[in-house]
């Protein structure tokens, strides 16, 4: 790790970790760490606004309140549910994903990075997300935002369009995100990129 991050790792941790406990923004998939309800939750962020996602987030819930019973209704259902939210492969990537994790997993959403990579529609960001807020493991959860923290905070100039800017981010992230609190943690920087910085 850079000898600047080293320092600064420590301070950096606690007064963000604090700061969330604080002014974290009330959003439902907070209420919970169930891995099925975090799952959902961060493929609506993926590509939509937090104010826009929570109705939607909301009905979902209501509608396929676990995976089975996701994985047992007409993928139409879950498009209905799905409407005007756009980015509809989204949709049936979750539905399908549901049909392979009862199928395969025994109803459990993996909480291995390589596992539950392989399921339509989970990639880095994502499995880093749902495996440090609903699991608590130490793996960091970097997207645009993210990165434009990281960058910032520790000067790394050219970062953000430049594949060995980005990295040296995903180290560094991966060097910063503590091993209590990981979640929490992930979800400070995201709350410090959409409200503030
Ligand atoms: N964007 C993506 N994931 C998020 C989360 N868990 N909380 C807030 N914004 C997010």
């Amino acid at each position: 790790m850079m000898k600047y991050a080293a320092k600064i790792k420590n301070p950096l941790r606690r007064k963000l970790l604090a700061w969330y406990r604080h002014h974290q923004r009330s959003l439902p998939w907070r209420n919970t760490n169930d891995p099925y309800c975090i799952w959902i939750s961060e493929i609506m962020l993926q590509q939509t606004r937090v104010d826009t996602v929570i109705p939607y987030y909301e009905r979902f819930i209501k509608s396929f309140p676990d995976v089975r019973t996701l994985a047992n209704a007409p993928v139409q259902d879950v498009l209905k549910i799905w409407e005007n939210l756009g980015y509809y492969s989204r949709a049936r990537n979750i539905h399908a994903a549901s049909r392979i994790i009862t199928d395969r997993c025994g109803g459990r959403i993996p909480d291995k990075s390589e596992e539950i990579k392989t399921l339509p529609g989970i990639g880095d960001y994502t499995a880093g997300a749902i495996l440090s807020i609903a699991y608590g493991l130490a793996v960091p959860a970097v997207d645009g935002n993210v990165r434009r923290i990281l960058s910032r905070v520790f000067a790394i100039r050219k970062s953000m369009d430049d594949p060995r800017g980005q990295k040296k981010l995903l180290d560094l992230a991966a060097a910063l995100v503590p091993s209590r609190h990981a979640g929490d943690f992930n979800q400070a920087l995201m709350d410090l990129g959409a409200t503030i910085c």
